[in-house]
């Protein structure tokens, strides 16, 4: 078990950085939507591609898309690199801490795709569970959800370095119950959800359809304009 309390801040090599206290072989995670991993996303986009059919994105449509469980934001960077813009919501105040630092250095990148994609990204420290929707500006387009899970909690030599981190700072998070209703009602066109493939569904909502990933998989939800969610569902 670990809480908020047993990581710190730091500046390394100019990123603010996130360790664990006393355990530096849990590593140190940054957010930098420069790095080699980012790049590798955008060289091999098999998990990115599904994500953006996932999210409905065609090529000159600028979707509005909110990000409710934004993390280290990689997800949320692809659907801007896309074209879409994308307001991102993060509870963590450490992880907003990082998210917002990464987007102050993409603003400042040398690659102008970089900073393209930064200028369409937007940052609320807040709960998605309690926010209002409808006061973050127009309605979103889409919606999309990539809670934490369970499964993700165990250690496992397939779960990569800042996933895990997030893990371990994340063990004592309430699981966002009610977000995948929320999503629905506020939804314009579509809510999508990531989960691991084996997984069930979240809040048990059987979806319209699904795309499969190598290890993970996009539930999307339509809700337009007539397989809207009622509340009473
Ligand atoms: C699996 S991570 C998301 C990873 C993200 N898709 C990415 O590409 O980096 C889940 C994140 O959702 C955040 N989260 C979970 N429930 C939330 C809520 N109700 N409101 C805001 N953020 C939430 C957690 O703090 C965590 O950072």
């Amino acid at each position: 078990m670990s809480a908020e309390s047993d990581f710190q801040l730091c500046k390394k090599d100019g990123l603010l950085t996130l360790i664990r206290v006393g355990d530096p072989s849990l590593g140190a995670v940054s957010v930098d939507f420069d790095d080699k991993t980012m790049a590798w996303r955008q060289r091999y986009p098999q998990q990115p591609e599904a994500l953006l059919k996932a999210s409905g994105v065609r090529a000159g449509q600028s979707l509005r898309v909110i990000d409710a469980t934004a993390g280290l934001g990689q997800d949320a960077f692809m659907l801007a690199h896309a074209g879409c813009n994308v307001l991102m919501l993060e509870r963590s105040l450490l992880l907003h801490a990082l998210l917002e630092d990464g987007l102050q250095r993409a603003a400042q990148s040398e690659d102008v795709r970089v900073r393209n994609a930064a200028a369409r990204m937007q940052l609320v420290l807040a709960d998605s569970t309690s926010i209002d929707f409808a006061t973050l500006g127009d309605t979103p387009d889409v919606i999309y959800l990539d809670p934490m899970f369970p499964e993700r909690r165990k250690k496992s030599a397939k779960v990569k370095k800042n996933m895990f981190m997030l893990q371990q700072l994340l063990d004592d998070e309430p699981p966002a119950d009610g977000l995948l209703l929320k999503a629905l009602q506020s939804a314009q066109k579509r809510v999508v959800v990531k989960r691991p493939r084996i997984a069930g569904f979240l809040e048990e909502r059987k979806p319209s359809f699904q795309l499969l990933g190598s290890s993970s998989r996009f539930d999307i939800y339509m809700t337009q304009p007539t397989s809207r969610v009622s509340t009473s569902s």
